[in-house]
């Protein structure tokens, strides 16, 4: 900087000081005032994806500015939430992580770049998304107790689809597989969204995926579901068996997504994007196509970046005894 930028630049501070607000307050008050970048780290048409277009689309008209999803895809997730850890602590920089990003990476990856409670601001929940048991629509099992046997009999055979190491998929079928005692091959993509067109392709056999992604498809008929792994039914697909009725109460999964800031970020600025987002899970079109996926809506008291630290604190508590550190 000049010495007029430096002289400018320290009139400005004099104005802000005069009027007792210190840089970031005003950068808050006035925010935002150009387009903001939501990462999603994984492949479009995924539900991360989908969720995260859904709400932001409605958020983007609170805020009065335009939000491009950027999908920055690699290592389960991970390589795009360390981008978003080292971004400008801002608010322009945002991601959209989930249960495997900011949970479950934490015990599999020890030498992950970033910490989810140290590197980020918690700014709100958007959608809880049960897990259900999918498989390509020939796969000769015809119910959970038929995959089952046909898994264990065929366990150096099948194959799983995954959206990498960390995520929501491959822990949850992690998850699946302990709970059977199996080790079938995994095969991961850059995301769920691919995987599941690789399932109904029939080029994979299996997969444990979020809700959101499977629902067209199973009421479409391109792939099969054996079991929702929540303790109810799920309003979007009344046909599909809880694993409990279908004979595996063992196996529970239930991810989750939501938005995070850089640390940093000035808690004004995740004030205004959490406000924007509780607006947008009032709003009746963003609530229907998003229980119309089978995603489970936060409750207001879950909807504060405050239940959202608390819900990673608890879920990365969870995880750690429970994944095995990949290096
Ligand atoms: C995606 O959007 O592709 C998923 O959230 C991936 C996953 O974690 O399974």
């Amino acid at each position: 900087m000049n010495r007029y930028g430096r002289l400018l630049a320290s009139g400005f501070v004099a104005v802000l000081a005069g009027l007792g607000l210190s840089s970031s307050q005003a950068l808050a008050q006035n925010y935002p005032t150009r387009n903001i970048t939501m990462i999603v780290p994984f492949a479009a048409g995924g539900p991360t994806d989908v969720i995260a277009r859904i709400v932001t689309g409605h958020m983007a008209q609170t805020l009065g500015q335009t939000i491009i999803i950027e999908n920055v895809v690699g290592a389960g997730g991970t390589t795009a939430t360390t981008r978003a850890a080292k971004a400008a602590n801002d608010g322009y920089t945002l991601i959209t992580g989930h249960m495997g990003t900011h949970a479950a990476s934490v015990p599999l990856y020890p030498k992950l770049a970033y910490h989810p409670e140290k590197d980020f601001e918690p700014v709100g929940l958007l959608a809880g998304t049960p897990i259900l048991i999918l498989a390509r629509k020939d796969l000769p099992p015809k119910d959970l107790k038929e995959f089952i046997a046909y898994v264990k009999a065929n366990e150096t055979k099948v194959n799983a689809a995954h959206a990498g190491i960390g995520s929501v998929s491959n822990v949850s079928c992690e998850l699946l597989n302990s709970v059977l005692g199996v080790k079938p091959i995994g095969v991961p993509f850059n995301g769920t969204g691919p995987a599941m067109n690789a399932l109904v392709a029939g080029q994979v056999d299996y997969m444990c995926d979020q809700i959101v992604n499977a629902v067209p498809q199973i009421n479409g008929g391109t792939i099969k579901a054996y079991a929702v792994a929540t303790p109810e039914r799920n309003p979007s697909l009344p046909n599909v068996p809880t694993t409990a009725e279908a004979g595996l109460p063992a196996f529970q999964a239930q991810a989750w997504n939501a938005i995070f800031a850089p640390k940093g970020t000035p808690p004004d600025v995740i004030a205004k994007l959490n406000a924007a987002i509780v607006k947008a899970l009032e709003d009746e079109t963003v609530r229907k196509r998003l229980i119309e996926l089978g995603s489970v809506i936060p409750a207001p008291a879950d909807r504060t970046p405050a239940a959202l630290g608390t819900l990673v604190k608890s879920e990365i508590a969870k995880w750690t005894p429970v994944v095995k550190p990949v290096n």
